[in-house]
């Protein structure tokens, strides 16, 4: 290390000692830890935003950096629905291209796009980079799907950059965890046939006008089968789950389900899909509306929302705030749905 560089590492696989980029970084470009707590890299405007087609390292490397949940495959069904706005910032510097933040925009139905993965490391945030990777995801939907709808579930960490873009809150979602070990697994089970189903699931959603294409439906489907289930009563289908793998725990979502009973013996089915395989920790998202007590001062976490209507065994961990793009700001609560009793996850819009 020369006296002008600070060796610093930047990018590390998490568990993996091997595969990490290590840079020095000359003195002059370092923020002074006199302004802030931490030394980090500042980059004077200079770095370049260029979309990575079907790679996904970069967002996997920052997904597992922030300890969010995508595996793998879920990040290449992800940018297969379009690779074009599978966006990378980086900095050029000496023979390195530094990685430094992602952005994902994801078609979720026809004119309804969702923006994903916008994750910045955090020795150079606060210097605009989030912002520019949201305003390459809002100019690709503008150019190539003009009027469309564009949504996000933001964490309270990107609520403030989203409102200072025009986003606004439509509705509050929960990231829980159920509680398995108490779980009712219920009795019915009406294990997924692919070639026999699938149709059913579509005109469930095309019925429910549940926002979600074809094309998507038919991806998580094959993305997981063994986590999908439909209920049907006589030949109609009055309800689906799906479920998959996580990096962190398995997820439950979708599930839209006629009414509470339904939707209930859908969870049961789910959860039990998880623990048979051995998992004690299952992830569901949910909306707030399904909580009895939304905001219970006693509760032990206070602001947690808590009494859900499909199980007491559901426990929310963080909340996500879904926005959307030039709606005004008095339409919260608008996008209530009353068939969701669990969304696809913030990855899926
Ligand atoms: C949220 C996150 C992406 C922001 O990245 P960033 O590159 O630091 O954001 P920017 O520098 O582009 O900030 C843009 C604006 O938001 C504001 N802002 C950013 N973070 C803020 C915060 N924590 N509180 C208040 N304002 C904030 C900035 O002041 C800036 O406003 P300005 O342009 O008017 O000055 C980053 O903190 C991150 O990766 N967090 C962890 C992952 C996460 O939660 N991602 C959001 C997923 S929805």
């Amino acid at each position: 290390m020369s006296g002008m560089c600070k060796r610093e590492v930047l990018w590390k696989r998490e568990n993996d000692t091997s595969e990490f980029v290590e840079i020095d970084i000359p003195s002059e470009l370092l923020i002074s830890p006199a302004s802030q707590p931490n030394q980090r890299l500042s980059l004077r405007d200079e770095f370049s935003i260029a979309s990575a087609g079907s790679n996904i390292d970069f967002l996997n490397l920052f997904s597992q950096y922030a300890g969010w949940n995508q595996t793998e495959p879920d990040l290449e069904l992800l940018v297969s629905l379009d690779p074009r706005a599978n966006f990378l910032a980086s900095f050029r510097y000496k023979r390195f291209d530094l990685p430094l933040g992602t952005g994902t925009v994801m078609p979720v139905a026809d004119q309804l796009y969702w923006i994903g993965m916008i994750l910045v490391h955090p020795k150079v945030r606060r210097q605009g980079i989030a912002r520019k990777i949201m305003q390459h995801c809002i100019n690709h939907v503008r150019q190539n799907a003009p009027g469309a709808t564009i949504g996000l579930d933001a964490t309270p960490e990107g609520y403030p950059l989203y409102q200072k873009l025009g986003f606004n809150v439509t509705t509050h979602l929960w990231r829980c965890r159920i509680d398995t070990d108490n779980v009712n697994t219920g009795n019915v089970s009406t294990r997924f046939n692919r070639n026999l189903q699938e149709n059913a699931i579509f005109d469930y959603a095309k019925d429910k006008k549940i926002p979600a294409s074809q094309d998507l439906l038919t991806r998580l489907i094959k993305h997981c089968p063994q986590g999908c289930f439909i209920a049907s009563r006589g030949q109609d289908c009055v309800g689906f789950v799906m479920s998959r793998p996580g990096r962190v725990a398995p997820f439950i979502g979708p599930l839209f389900a006629d009414d509470l009973d339904i939707a209930r013996s859908l969870f049961g089915i789910a959860c039990r899909v998880w623990l048979e395989r051995g998992y004690d920790n299952i992830f569901i998202d949910v909306v707030e509306d399904h909580f009895l007590q939304k905001n219970n001062p006693e509760n032990s976490e206070p602001g947690m929302p808590s009494g859900h209507l499909l199980s007491d065994h559901i426990h929310p961990v963080r909340p996500f705030i879904r926005m959307q793009l030039d709606i005004p700001a008095n339409a919260a609560h608008k996008e209530f749905l009353p068939y969701r009793y669990a969304t696809f996850g913030p990855e899926f819009g």
